[in-house]
């Protein structure tokens, strides 16, 4: 393949409401209308691409048992997080760099997220700021999710911002350790430059120091470093394991985010879901248990909350809509989405989200 330059990537300015077909009729229309280079981004993964894969098929291999004759109509998708009612037990993942995605990259995300009544997980490898963001969405539901960098100062730095920015809790993320990017975009000489615009390190926007020099060697005193300065309820993403879970949770995180970053950490991990019961049965009501990767539609939220997950992300169908739509294009995903977890519940024959439970799924 030809290197492509930055300067020559086009970027989507596309501001429109979007019907929404499902997951992959929308992926389908990205690979048909976007650069080969932004179709890469959004959908490469590690090596060779196994546990992406893996993510969503382990999902649809857990199979339903619908009640019948369950005698209601309507269903209510809303729960609350953190103090705050929101319209489903969904967030929009972290997801670095969206001017790749979009000339408005995250305003436009987060603009769309508080359109749908939706959290918004900010991260730190933004290229807008944390700022920007929040004067874009007053009063929406932010979370912040930190890359710690080798500089602690430097984070005291952003979770001191967040909280003044009014985020709502904090994230740690402690699965990229690597390049996340897949081969087949590092062979078209990277597009997107990693060095280029990361708003919130920007000394013209109130940032400092640089993003690229992420730390490696994080451990459970981290996690209560970034507690202790944030002051916000944390959460620990990208675990995988139940001695882990315990561990961050013994650091004083507040729950963790069962995750393998969709697939672009470490490749040949296990599909998240599959991850997800023995977590949750080692953290009990010890502490939260979000959930992502693999999320494709409604269902499959309904499947990873009835196996104990509380809250669940979508990551990939996101930035397709992003891609398509701007913020105009997200709200529509994620209304969609809203009325297929409404549907599935429905169709599984449970009217609550908290009556969700592993007795309607087999495998
Ligand atoms: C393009 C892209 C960028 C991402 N950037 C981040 C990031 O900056 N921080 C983070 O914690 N996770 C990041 N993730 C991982 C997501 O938060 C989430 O774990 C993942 O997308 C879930 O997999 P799925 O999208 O296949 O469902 C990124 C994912 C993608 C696709």
């Amino acid at each position: 393949m030809d290197p492509i330059s930055n300067a020559t990537l086009p970027q989507s300015n596309r501001e429109t409401v979007l019907q929404i077909h499902g997951p992959a009729l929308l992926e389908a229309e990205v690979r048909a209308n976007l650069p080969i280079g932004v179709v890469e981004w959004i959908h490469g993964s590690a090596a060779d691409e196994v546990t992406m894969k893996l993510n969503v098929e382990r999902l649809r291999e857990h199979l339903f048992h619908p009640k019948r004759l369950a005698g209601f109509s309507s269903v209510d998708t809303s729960v609350t997080i953190f103090g705050r009612r929101v319209a489903a037990p969904m967030f929009v993942c972290p997801m670095g760099a969206q001017d790749i995605v979009h000339a408005d990259a995250e305003i436009a995300s987060a603009t769309g997220a508080q359109k749908s009544g939706i959290p918004y997980v900010l991260t730190s490898a933004s290229n807008r700021s944390i700022e920007e963001v929040a004067k874009a969405t007053p009063g929406a539901f932010h979370i912040f999710a930190l890359y710690s960098n080798q500089d602690s100062g430097i984070d005291r730095d952003l979770l001191t911002r967040a909280r003044e920015a009014e985020f709502v809790a904090t994230m740690i993320t402690v699965d990229t350790l690597g390049p996340g990017e897949s081969e087949a975009y590092r062979a078209m000489g990277s597009p997107h430059s990693p060095v280029a615009g990361y708003g919130n390190f920007d000394p013209r926007r109130g940032g400092r120091g640089t993003f690229q020099n992420m730390r490696k060697d994080l451990k459970p005193a981290d996690v209560e470093r970034v507690k202790r300065d944030s002051k916000l309820p944390l959460l620990v993403k990208g675990i995988l394991r139940p001695d882990d879970a315990l561990r961050a949770l013994a650091a004083g995180a507040d729950g963790v985010v069962v995750s393998n970053h969709g697939g672009r950490s470490l490749d040949g991990a296990p599909a998240a879901i599959d991850a997800l019961p023995a977590i949750v049965d080692a953290v009990g009501d010890k502490g939260l248990v979000w959930f992502d990767s693999g999320v494709r539609r409604g269902t499959d939220v309904v499947r990873a909350i009835a196996l104990g997950a509380s809250v669940v992300g979508v990551g990939r169908p996101v930035l397709d809509a992003l891609a398509l739509g701007g913020a105009s294009g997200v709200a529509s995903l994620l209304q969609w989405f809203r009325n297929d977890v409404a549907t599935a519940m429905l169709l599984v024959g449970i009217p609550r989200i908290t009556e969700l439970t592993p007795d309607i799924l087999s495998r």
